[in-house]
């Protein structure tokens, strides 16, 4: 008989409770040789994810662009990267991913384009006072001959946020506005011929099959057109380029044109904002539907700490009727392996903790019991390519090797983001582990460590107690159960704050130990999962930094 909570799944859109793959294909698999991944790579390679037990994927761009910074610069959203394939690839695999029961994902960057763009190469040609400026940031310097740029603003990849341009008869000429790399002009959303080419460029994508869109950086579009300087000690509010109201009015035509679409189109929200309430906003029911909960990866291994961010998490997304989402990685942030293996195992710092001891064993520990905790949890979830596999930071990459911005705009002060981002290990006992075949004519672009040996696919496949084995698991077991498809959720009362315990519909019950002593279990429940192998329920309590999954008459 079809239970209240069947009925519930059943009705609920997609995207309020699917588990998203996150696809960086460069670094998924390289079908060429070239030792860059690419769309046959992963086309080779649905099976693998569909038999995952994710519900959809997200790629991160695939776009034709110089690659200044790994594809965050786009130069044309209507082609592929060459380096990635061509538009039928992409194509074949939305159909092939489809026909799979997989969802799709298209990564959409409205706050910049690459400034091989063709409307940044026209602004450049013509000259200042061209109609094609007024689509970019560009103003006169300051100073006597304009040499300083027009205010103050900082690139979040380091640096000033302006680059002075030369004019088409060779003399010094204005500034234009980047708040990421100079190769990622910003882009002027008060100009409607942006907001166009954007609905169009969105409906390419839905038109082709695209269940969504993640909108990169999408706090950052609007900006206050008097460009004031801004005192970073003491930042005046609105914020001149953080989430300003104004740029709700951008979501709100979105979210009316993805819902002309049959389904409707999912818009998930890059939305990094501490403020619960503003982040909120962004959530609305004329806005976008889901947005990643950086509150949520940010928290360290702590309990009180992920207690807070789970209540806080949970009281935002209902006051705008939206569904939560949980996020432990991905490819801007430290993994989670080895965040978790750190004394203090919270991201968000600046130079992210590069290098500070870590103990492998242990994060991997606790990223298992991370799993369980946050599937379990009411909503969305991503999982970022590798961590199915228990992949770590790369901490050792050589210098000359590094190829992300932040590394070079900082001199190396930031390592950047390349440690996350290394081609993924999938069979044998050297590198490149099958990320590219046997007969390429180029190294992965980012080195593998030779340790990654013991974590290919291929070695963990139908290993009891891997980590792939693991997830597979876990997948399965959250997809058959209706109670986690709801957005019911209740806290259970505890003796140790340590210990977070809570209840889902139909009996099930999570409980995760954070704390260094083993935890009483509940008489009553039986087992349905462990994060630790080796756990045995008859022993009557949960050892430290473990979860299990239970189920109460
Ligand atoms: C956020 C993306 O996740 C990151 O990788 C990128 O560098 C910036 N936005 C700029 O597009």
């Amino acid at each position: 008989m079809a239970t209240a909570n069947d009925t519930a799944a059943q009705q609920s859109p997609w995207w309020r409770d699917a588990v998203i793959y996150q696809v960086y294909p460069r670094s998924f698999a390289d079908s060429d040789g070239d030792g860059v991944g690419d769309l046959t790579g992963v086309r080779e390679r649905l099976p693998y994810l569909a038999g995952l037990g994710v519900d959809a994927l997200w790629f991160s761009p695939w776009y034709a662009s110089p690659q200044a910074d790994a594809g965050y610069d786009v130069a044309d959203y209507r082609r592929i990267d060459p380096a990635f394939g061509t538009l039928a690839d992409a194509e074949a695999l939305i159909a092939e991913a489809h026909a799979l029961g997989l969802k799709i994902v298209v990564d959409i960057v409205p706050n910049h384009v690459s400034d091989r763009h063709p409307w940044f190469r026209e602004a450049l040609a013509c000259g200042p006072g061209a109609e094609a400026r007024d689509l970019f940031w560009f103003r006169p310097g300051r100073g006597p001959a304009g040499e300083l740029p027009p205010n103050d603003w900082q690139s979040v990849f380091g640096g000033p946020a302006w680059t002075r341009t030369t004019n088409p008869d060779g003399t010094p000429g204005e500034w234009y506005l980047h708040l990421f790399a100079p190769e990622q002009p910003d882009l002027n959303w008060n100009n409607t011929k942006v907001r166009e080419e954007h609905e169009s460029v969105l409906r390419f994508w839905f038109d082709r099959g695209a269940d969504g869109v993640r909108i990169d950086s999408a706090t950052m579009p609007a900006k206050d057109p008097a460009l004031p300087d801004f005192d970073s000690a003491a930042p005046p509010l609105p914020h001149p380029y953080i989430d300003r109201d104004d740029v709700h009015g951008i979501y709100r035509s979105w979210r009316a044109l993805a819902e002309a679409y049959s389904p409707p189109r999912a818009l998930i929200g890059e939305v990094w904002l501490a403020d619960p309430v503003r982040f909120a906003h962004y959530l609305r029911p004329d806005e976008m539907h889901t947005a990643f909960n950086f509150d949520y990866l940010n928290s360290p291994w702590d309990p009180a700490a992920l207690r807070t961010v789970i209540d806080a998490t949970l009281s935002s997304h209902a006051s705008v009727g939206a569904s939560p989402t949980w996020v432990l990685s991905n490819h801007d942030v430290t993994r989670h392996v080895t965040r978790y293996g750190r004394a203090d195992s919270s991201f968000g710092h600046a130079l992210r903790q590069h290098r500070t001891p870590t103990d492998l064993a242990l994060g991997t520990r606790r990223a298992r019991a991370a799993l369980l905790l946050a599937l379990a949890l009411p909503g969305g979830h991503y999982i970022y390519q590798g961590e199915e596999l228990g992949l770590w930071e790369v901490e050792d990459i050589p210098d000359d090797l590094r190829q992300d911005p932040i590394f070079h705009r900082t001199g190396g002060t930031d390592v950047g983001r390349d440690g996350c981002r290394v081609p993924l290990p999938w069979s044998g006992d050297l590198p490149p582990f099958g990320f590219s075949p046997d007969t390429a004519q180029a190294a992965p672009w980012l080195p593998q460590p030779a340790q990654w040996a013991s974590c290919t696919a291929e070695a963990q496949d139908g290993r009891p107690g891997s980590m792939l084995t693991f997830y597979r698991t876990a997948l399965a077991l959250r997809r058959g159960e209706p109670g986690l498809r709801t957005l019911d959720f209740r806290w259970l009362p505890v003796d140790d704050p340590a210990v977070l315990a809570f209840t889902r519909a139909d009996g099930f019950v999570c409980l995760a130990n954070l704390s260094p002593a083993p935890a009483p279990l509940p008489r009553d429940a039986h087992l349905l999962l462990a994060s630790d192998v080796d756990f045995d329920p008859a022993t009557g309590h949960l050892p430290p930094d473990t979860t299990v999954w239970l189920r109460r008459p």
